[in-house]
């Protein structure tokens, strides 16, 4: 049985996923400022992610206060090749639920400009606002503090679904990818980006992932490696945040 590298957390329900996620968000951006003086995190596409906005924003939980938002800097390993208002927005899903909502600067939110008609352009100019904020030379990738990361049901994550041509590219940081599943494109973070993540942090949660979850801890042999598989920290944790629901498919220990 293929053994899938990383740290596997098992939690409940929805809402300890959430308390888990936020904890680990909390004690990443604390060490992160303390060390570097800011806190650089990859916010994942998909609806997963609205229960940890929820609680990092709730002002009755501890997040909220304890985050220093003047700090954090927010940007997407991937989104929808559609406006910022736009109902399928990842940046519109997080600005809604998070970023009104807590005290951090606008200069600190860098979206992905998806409303650009050309895909290709949208990806060259986040590549170049990477290169800007990360001051990386020609080559180099970033390395987030934090990378948050949800799984589709065929194991795709970020933008990076299986087939496409972004999941073999290791020479760009940000891609367009035409992906005909949704018959659209996206603008997606590269493999390499990952891999250089100081951790990379899956959120799965609910019976619709439970057989996707199965095929990720259970498969045999490298070549059956998924999407999500291939993401690894080379000098990160990896961290597998699932459900009760979500993992209700594996077998028992
Ligand atoms: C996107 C995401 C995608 C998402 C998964 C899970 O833009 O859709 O980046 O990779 O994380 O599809 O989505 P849910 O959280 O909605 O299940």
């Amino acid at each position: 049985m293929r053994t899938t590298p990383g740290r596997v957390f098992v939690v409940d329900d929805a809402d300890a996923l959430a308390r888990e996620a936020a904890e680990e968000f909390e004690r990443r951006a604390a060490a992160a400022v303390a060390s570097r003086g800011r806190f650089t995190v990859a916010l994942s596409g998909g609806s997963t992610p609205r229960r940890l906005y929820a609680l990092l924003t709730d002002p009755s939980a501890s997040f909220c206060k304890a985050i220093p938002w003047s700090r954090v800097h927010l940007f997407w390993s991937d989104e929808r090749h559609v406006p910022p208002d736009d109902p399928q927005s990842n940046y519109r899903m997080a600005r809604e639920t998070l970023i009104s909502r807590v005290p951090i600067p606008a200069d600190n939110v860098h979206r992905i400009e998806a409303e650009l008609p050309d895909a290709a352009e949208a990806a060259a100019r986040y590549d170049d606002e990477l290169a800007r904020f990360f001051a990386l030379s020609p080559g180099e990738f970033p390395r987030f503090d934090l990378m948050l990361l949800g799984i589709g049901p065929e194991g795709h994550t970020a933008s990076l679904f299986p087939g496409t041509k972004a999941l073999e590219i290791r020479d760009r940081r940000v891609v367009e990818n035409w992906v005909p599943k949704v018959n659209a494109f996206r603008i997606t973070m590269t493999v390499p980006v990952f891999t250089r993540a100081a951790a990379v942090q899956f959120l799965i949660s609910g019976e619709d992932k439970a057989a996707i979850v199965r095929a990720i801890f259970d498969s045999e042999g490298p070549d059956d490696a998924l999407p999500c598989q291939i993401i690894r920290p080379e000098a990160g944790d990896l961290i597998w945040l699932v459900d009760r629901a979500a993992a209700s498919a594996l077998p028992a220990p």
